[in-house]
């Protein structure tokens, strides 16, 4: 297995290496290269992603990422630079977003919740696009605009896509997520590729929910959703809130996929940079460490996928538990990586 790896910046590479430590217990012999990217490489020598190094990057199987952003670097140079030039370039159409509470997991929710869904949300369109600008900058009549872009192709493309996981689910449920009642010219498109699409899936129940009264159900009544289809946008927001119902935003994985296999996909923690924790070892890597069980299921492994993931179930189940009056969480970095690497390894189970 060839593997890019890119740390990043802030907690980004504190996560990246207990993600790995439990990557070689199944692949001990992963060749994993490093790349230098971020922060610390913008303030060196001014380069974001030079094209050599995205050349690199292709010839990988897949790329594993920490996080991006730095508070000391102007926003969005390294968002945009960096980290959405990757899903671009790499045509990552597919962000995919597991919302699964584990077993035994406290989340803030009242009484019990079944959660079991996966947003599917666009991941190279929409508002991220980057159409629009600035004009008469810094007067009073200045004017800023960001254009959302929404092609056939594009939305077609994910549309398909997320049926495709329907089907291959137990409830058989795709919810379209827009806001159709405002933003009628891509919501348009979007609820009519939907109904196009929907006669080839015949088994699957369709729905349509808005934003705004989806991230309302997320939190009320979150079983209700399967698969979620969304924007960008939209998919941005409902999988940080995804990920507070079920137990934190240091357990939310991902995978920006080209589902085609031209382009390496990319395995990466919800979360960012978090520089508020960054450098004391107190990150959560389970996030992390669930991307690498994306990026072995993308890789086929699904056995490898599995054996990783009940490794986190049951390391999740024991972290919840309090202990001495205290949640057994809050441990380090360091060692929730050792406890899911030996859990994996097969020494406790
Ligand atoms: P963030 O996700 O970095 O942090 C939000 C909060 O969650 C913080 O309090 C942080 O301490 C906490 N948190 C995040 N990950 C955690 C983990 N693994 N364990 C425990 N706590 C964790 O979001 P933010 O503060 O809005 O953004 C910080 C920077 O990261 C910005 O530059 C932003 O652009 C960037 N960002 C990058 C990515 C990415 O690389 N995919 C994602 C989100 C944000
Ligand atoms: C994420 C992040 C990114 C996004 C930012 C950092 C560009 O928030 O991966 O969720 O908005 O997609
Ligand atoms: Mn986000």
């Amino acid at each position: 297995m060839r593997l890019a790896v890119i740390g990043g910046d802030g907690i980004g590479p504190e996560v990246v290496a207990e993600g790995l430590r439990v990557l070689r217990v199944i692949e001990p012999k992963v060749e994993a290269t490093d790349y230098d990217l971020g922060a610390r490489r913008w303030y060196a020598t001014g380069e974001t992603l030079p094209d050599s190094v995205l050349a690199e990057l292709r010839e990988h199987d897949a790329i594993l990422l920490g996080a991006v952003g730095d508070p000391g670097v102007p926003s969005g140079i390294l968002e945009r630079g960096l980290l959405l030039r990757l899903r671009f370039e790499l045509d990552h159409h597919v962000n995919l977003r597991p919302v699964r509470l584990y077993p035994g997991v406290a989340t803030p929710l009242a009484g019990e919740h079944t959660i079991d869904m996966v947003v599917v949300r666009e991941g190279t369109e929409g508002p991220y696009a980057g159409a629009g600008g600035t004009l008469r900058r810094g007067t009073p009549y200045e004017v800023a605009t960001e254009e959302s872009l929404n092609t056939r192709f594009g939305v077609e493309r994910v549309v398909r896509d997320a049926f495709h996981r329907a089907r291959a689910r137990p409830r058989r449920r795709l919810t379209l997520v827009h806001k159709t009642n405002v933003l009628t010219n891509a919501g348009d498109l979007w609820l009519r590729t939907v109904a196009e699409v929907a006669p080839e899936f015949s088994e699957i129940q369709v729905d349509y929910q808005h934003v705004d009264a989806a991230s309302m159900f997320f939190v009320t009544d979150p079983g209700r959703f399967d698969v979620v289809v969304t924007d960008n946008m939209f998919g941005d927001i409902l999988t940080d809130i995804g990920a507070a119902i079920t137990g934190g935003i240091g357990r939310a994985a991902s995978g920006n996929l080209d589902p085609s296999g031209k382009n390496p996909s990319m395995f990466e923690p919800v979360h960012g940079s978090a520089p508020d924790i960054a450098g004391q070892g107190i990150a959560d890597p389970t996030a992390t460490v669930l991307s690498v069980a994306m990026l072995l299921a993308h890789l086929g492994r699904t056995e490898d996928a599995a054996r990783v993931e009940a490794a986190v179930a049951a390391s999740l189940a024991e972290r919840s538990r309090p202990r001495n009056g205290y949640l057994h969480d809050q441990i380090s970095t360091r060692e929730v990586g050792e406890d899911l690497a030996a859990r994996v390894a097969g020494y406790t189970g």
